[in-house]
């Protein structure tokens, strides 16, 4: 199950992103908003990073209007290990160094066919489990 949420600058795009993963027949929770009036986004955020810590989802998409805002309140969340991508590389390695459980994206700055490979490439690779980057992560912890 993948968690998304957007606030209003990331409506439009999680719209299609929502699509996409129909498309795939992945399974999503989405945590709101639910249209494009002005909204507030760390609320979508923490509701994001706590479905994850909950064990409800594995993995989460969240999208503002930059992917800035957005992911600066996930990574304030001990466990939450939030991606910025606007390419494909960046999301297969901040999976397999990072095991990042968050993808954030900008709905003002990736369009929606990118966002999508985005997202593929977010969700089907694996970590890694390489053991010099299991050390890395709890060392962000402490
Ligand atoms: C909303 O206008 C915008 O500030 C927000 O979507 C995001 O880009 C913040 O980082």
């Amino acid at each position: 199950m993948i968690a998304i949420g957007s606030d209003h600058g990331g409506y439009a795009l999680k719209q299609e992103i929502l699509k996409h993963l129909e498309a795939r027949q992945t399974e999503y929770k989405d945590f709101g908003c639910y249209d494009e009036a002005s909204c507030d986004y760390p609320v979508y955020a923490k509701a994001v990073a706590k479905a994850i810590l909950d064990g409800e989802c594995e993995l989460g998409i969240l999208i503002c209007g930059t992917g800035i805002g957005i992911s600066i309140t996930a990574n304030k969340v001990a466990g939450i290990r939030a991606a910025l991508c606007t390419d494909c590389f960046s999301a297969e390695a901040t999976r397999q160094h990072n095991n990042a459980n968050i993808l954030c994206l900008g709905g003002r700055v990736v369009g929606s066919g990118l966002a999508c490979k985005i997202v593929d490439t977010f969700l089907d690779t694996p970590f890694s489990n390489d053991e010099r980057h299991i050390r890395r992560i709890h060392l962000i912890e402490e």
